[in-house]
């Protein structure tokens, strides 16, 4: 056993760490189990490589403070993890891709836990096209920087990628767009690898291109969250937002053969001024198409909001709110599964777990640079989705350089960063009880309302009401890059 090499099981179990609790997320059972104490650095060292007994043992002491662990209790240790299946020998020696190889794994994992982040983001969205077949006024996307950037990697690049995030322990991988079924073969090698490296898929399309029985066949083998984008039941309310003639009735007529065939469908919705007031009978209505769950969600500022008031499209938090209210009320009467998003203060934080990296996980506005990662069409990592193709937000490219080392490169993550609240302008973020949960809601919204990153999401009835600014308002900066398609 001694001299024996033991490393983490990849196939069947992906590592992150948050502080001092390490989660194993279990590939087969798609469960996490939240570990502390010594389990945390060893697992993290045996994430990173496989190493002997002694090995491990001397760099658990050099990571373990204030205590000693001997080699026997190491021993017993690795052998509990064994007889579960969590660790297992090695047959050959393995050091993960994710970090630069003449880096010292002590060195690193010191340097990287302290991070008020996870240690490895658990979900990557890809932007792995740069072209739409919809033109929608509110979407948070550049569609000139995209389009900039559409096609620039081949599937193999793709498929590099994959391994690359999978390695660094991201187990759900979800394609983003610009329109995935723009890109059918691809978006499928990009699922059926990570489906292979045991990841949960997912993948969010306008649903208004036509798939035949045999891509519905291969949908349903992959067994991906599918989510289909449709800001109303009314066919005139839809189409105009999206700006292409019978989308709704296109995507209606997909979302009830996906549904027949036995896909499960689930509907995204941007809660707008157009629609909000529709919403009740919109939810009723989609019920009876079968489609598993409805999640509405607020609107995001970005390319659209240069030039025009934000609130002229968007809610405002009491607008909002109303809307809730009344899917709360509703929410007992359906079949299916309803979500919304709201500022920490909105929600029940009762029924939240107790594990500090599982609050984070739900509790966080903004996954931005804390818990995911977003890729460019050109494999570049960015903070944000509406960041995607913006070159002044450019972390650095996935296939140039460890996957660990761009995500903790946390100045190119810019105040994505931020967690004190004293940095922040908003005066209501710097005094919001809420604000380790939070950390300012959307900061690209705050930016494009507020005038910077760090002044407050306006979409927060807090930020909200301590604005000086009418609801109406003439954005104080203006998103750098203009719309012209
Ligand atoms: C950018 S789209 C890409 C995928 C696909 N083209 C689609 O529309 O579903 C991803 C999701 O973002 C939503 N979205 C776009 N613009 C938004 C905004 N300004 N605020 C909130 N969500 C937005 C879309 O409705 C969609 O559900
Ligand atoms: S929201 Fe989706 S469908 Fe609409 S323009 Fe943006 S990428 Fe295309
Ligand atoms: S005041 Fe700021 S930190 Fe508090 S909930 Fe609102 S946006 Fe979040």
């Amino acid at each position: 056993m001694e001299s024996c090499q033991v490393v983490l099981n990849r196939k069947g179990y992906f590592f992150n760490r948050f502080l001092d609790e390490a989660y194993l997320y279990q590939a087969s059972t798609k469960e996490c189990t939240v570990l502390t104490g010594i389990a945390t650095d060893l697992l993290h060292l045996l994430a990173l490589a496989s190493m002997d007994l002694p090995t491990l043992t001397a760099r658990l002491n050099q990571l373990l403070v204030g205590q000693r662990v001997s080699q026997e209790t190491v021993s017993k240790a690795v052998l509990q993890l064994s007889s579960q299946g969590i660790v297992v020998d090695s047959p050959a020696p393995f050091r993960n891709r994710s970090i630069d190889p003449s880096i010292d794994l002590v060195d690193h994992i010191r340097r990287t836990t302290a991070a008020p982040y996870f240690y490895t983001p658990y979900a990557a969205t890809l932007f792995i096209n740069g072209v739409c077949n919809q033109k929608c006024d509110f979407c948070f996307l550049d569609f000139d920087l995209m389009k900039k950037v559409h096609d620039s990697l081949t599937t193999a690049q793709w498929i590099d990628i994959i391994d690359r995030l999978t390695e660094a322990g991201i187990f759900f991988v979800n394609i983003g767009g610009m329109e995935p079924l723009v890109s059918f073969d691809l978006t499928v090698a990009i699922l059926r690898r990570a489906k292979a490296a045991g990841c949960v898929l997912g993948f969010i399309t306008n649903g208004s291109i036509p798939l035949s029985p045999e891509q519905i066949e291969i949908l349903l083998d992959i067994d991906a969250h599918i989510g289909v984008s449709l800001e109303s039941h009314v066919s005139g309310v839809h189409d105009d937002a999206v700006a292409l003639p019978r989308a709704h009735e296109r995507c209606v007529q997909n979302v009830r053969r996906w549904v027949e065939a036995g896909l499960t469908v689930e509907i995204q919705t941007v809660a707008m001024r157009r629609n909000a007031s529709q919403i009740p009978d919109f939810v009723r209505w989609l019920d009876g198409l079968g489609v598993a769950s409805f999640s509405l969600q607020n609107t995001f500022g970005g390319a659209w909001c240069a030039g025009q008031p934000f609130f002229s499209t968007a809610l405002t938090p009491p607008e909002y709110q109303q809307v809730v209210a009344g899917l709360e009320d509703l929410a007992g009467d359906l079949r299916m599964d309803l979500g919304w998003d709201g500022f920490p203060h909105e929600r029940d934080l009762s029924t939240v777990s107790r594990h500090k990296g599982h609050r984070l996980e739900e509790l966080i506005q903004c996954s931005a640079g804390k818990t995911a990662a977003y890729v460019s069409p050109n494999g570049d990592l960015t903070p944000c989705p509406v960041t995607v193709a913006h070159p002044e937000h450019v972390v650095g490219n996935i296939l140039t350089r460890p996957f660990l080392e761009l995500w903790h490169d946390t100045p190119a993550f810019g105040a994505f960063r931020k967690y004190c609240a004293d940095d922040y302008d908003s005066p209501a973020c710097r005094s919001c009880e809420q604000f380790g949960n939070c950390r300012g809601g959307c900061l690209i919204t705050a930016a494009a309302v507020n005038g910077s990153y760090l002044g407050g999401d306006p979409r927060c009835a807090k930020v909200y009401s301590h604005s000086e600014r009418g609801p109406a308002g003439t954005p104080l900066i203006q998103i750098q890059s203009r719309r012209t398609a």
